[in-house]
């Protein structure tokens, strides 16, 4: 079966312009050996499941061989898969079938960094300092006596400073954990070489990439000072000119980028990874640039309307300057899963490393994750979904220590537990763990599942009507029917205090109430899809969001 959807035609082309895009945490996602970590196998086997939730695309999170030091995003080799994940072999097949559901494929590229296993730094360990080897990666003589000190005071965004020692006395540079050093991008052969990999991947039929750290990558060469405090790292993003964040130097790259993907006949997207400050973004999202970026702030909003309508407004405008589509996000495997946040006291996003452990009400949290996921596939542009957020999934607050495996963990010296919690493997089916995660084998899956999640297997929610993956199933199937919602029209009204109204076209609306009180719907406007129940008065209950239709049903 071939689905007409994928056909090369001008209007399939801009179908990343309104994605839906579902994350998948390969490694978390389904188990197709029993070995207790996903794999190839374990997605291809529930691709029906993502063809019928309705997304448009796949995002794989880092397949390639890896030591995991950081759960893959320490990438040993570019152009192969890992083995506990599958083969080049069945990868191939994951496209095609992907195809054939009328799924498109996009990867992960690691371009700031690669493993320490990496041949290349293998390599330059070996060679001496000054060698074209030491080239291709940050290699630097230390500061103070004998060179004792590291070359500047920069702190790595797990924890500690950003430089290691090697045995003959260099520092090498490593934005993240020392298993992962920092390549050297004035370095021709690094350009040269990312572009051959991204030919490798696209020659596979892999439809985009979105871009690991994709404000990273070029350094000022002085490698100044910053005169930040330990896990400021991530703070000084927002900083001007700073010496390893957002330079101008990265569009150089982006464009050869846009250049490849725009030789192939059918179009190859990509998407940023970029922490950036205010007015940054479009630069990135320019025509001869990447496709779409994800949207940290939307992200990052406390759930609150005059805030939210702030960072939706900006996101429109400042991309309709590059005439970029936006794209939304609610999760993914970085970040508190939403329905913990969104129970708690305050919803926003700080900062993540210490976002954990405050207390959450789920049933708050849920409700308002609801109403939040709808309105976030009521937007215009593209979305992201991640991996079990469609469950219903809480982040998992009480790993035991032992089970801990993000490098955040050790390099905080044990006092911040990072982003496990959110990368427990799916349930989907049974009652007890490993809520058939292993399709036919039951091996421990790499992190211990809640007990409780037996009611948020994909079983479960199947059988209620009233569950999470039903208000996704059915959000994105009026994503697909409903020409207002497929538009790029948008345009806010105006509602009560605490509440967002918006137009998509001129018969369908979305309400969105975030006050503690039922508001009053519009007069002779039929409720289309609601985030939960709507009131016997027809009033829409707090923290709930209902699309409305003009006069009929469907268009
Ligand atoms: C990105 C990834 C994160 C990873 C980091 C280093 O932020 O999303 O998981 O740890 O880059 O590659």
């Amino acid at each position: 079966m071939h689905n007409p959807t994928l056909t090369h035609d001008a209007a399939n082309d801009l179908w990343w312009r309104s994605a839906v895009i579902y994350q998948v945490y390969i490694r978390s996602f389904a188990d197709g050996d029993g070995d207790g970590t996903g794999d190839i196998a374990g997605l291809r086997s529930r691709l029906p499941y993502l063809a019928d939730l309705g997304v448009d695309a796949i995002w794989i999170n880092p397949w390639y061989p890896s030591p995991l030091a950081d759960g893959g995003y320490d990438v040993s080799d570019f152009r192969g898969i890992h083995p506990t994940y599958g083969t080049l072999d069945e990868a191939r097949k994951l496209i095609t079938e992907a195809h054939e559901l009328g799924l498109r494929v996009i990867l992960d590229i690691v371009p700031n960094h690669t493993s320490d296993q990496h041949a290349w730094f293998q390599e330059a360990l070996a060679a001496p300092p000054g060698s074209p080897e030491r080239d291709r990666f940050i290699f630097r003589e230390g500061r103070g006596e004998n060179g004792g000190e590291p070359p500047n005071d920069w702190y790595a965004a797990f924890g500690g400073p950003t430089w290691t020692r090697t045995p003959d006395g260099q520092w090498y540079l490593h934005l993240f954990a020392p298993e992962q050093p920092d390549l050297n991008w004035d370095n021709d052969e690094v350009r040269a070489e990312f572009e051959s990999i991204l030919r490798f991947w696209f020659d596979l039929g892999v439809d985009g990439f979105r871009i690991d750290v994709a404000h990273g990558m070029v350094k000022d060469p002085a490698l100044p000072d910053l005169g930040l405090t330990e896990f400021s790292v991530i703070a000084g993003e927002g900083q001007d000119n700073h010496p390893h964040w957002d330079r101008d130097g990265v569009h150089d790259i982006y464009r050869s980028w846009r250049a490849i993907a725009d030789s192939y006949p059918d179009p190859r997207v990509f998407v940023a990874e970029a922490h950036v400050r205010p007015g940054r973004m479009p630069d990135y999202l320019r025509a001869d640039e990447l496709h779409t970026a994800f949207n940290f702030d939307f992200l990052k909003c406390a759930l609150e309307a005059d805030r939210l309508r702030e960072v939706i407004d900006r996101t429109i405008t400042d991309l309709a300057t590059v005439g970029a589509p936006a794209t939304w996000v609610l999760s993914n495997h970085d970040e508190t899963r939403h329905v913990t946040r969104y129970g708690r006291a305050h919803t926003g996003v700080t900062n993540p490393a210490r976002d954990q452990g405050h207390p959450t009400d789920l049933a708050l949290g849920t409700r308002r994750a609801r109403a939040a996921a709808l309105l976030m596939l009521a937007l215009p542009g593209g979305a992201y979904v991640y991996q079990g957020e469609e469950l219903g999934l809480y982040e998992v607050e009480d790993l035991p220590e032992s089970a801990l495996q993000d490098p955040t963990w050790e390099r905080s010296g044990h006092t911040v537990r990072g982003r496990d919690g959110c990368r427990v493997p799916l349930p989907w089916t049974g009652d007890t763990p490993p809520f058939g995660f292993g399709t036919f084998v039951s091996a421990t899956p790499w992190l211990p599942q809640p007990d409780d999640w037996k009611s948020y297997t994909a079983e479960a929610n199947r059988a209620d009507p009233t569950s999470m993956l039903h208000l996704y199933r059915s959000a994105l199937r009026l994503r697909r029917t409903n020409s207002g919602l497929r538009s790029e029209e948008f345009r806010w009204l105006a509602g009560p205090p605490g509440t967002l109204l918006f137009e998509r076209d001129n018969a369908l609306r979305c309400a969105v109430n975030l006050t503690d009180r039922p508001i009053p719907l519009p007069d002779t406007w039929v409720p289309l899809l609601a985030s939960g129940p709507l009131n016997k008065d027809g009033t829409l209950p707090p923290d709930t969001t209902v699309l409305l239709h003009l006069d009929r049903l469907t268009d």
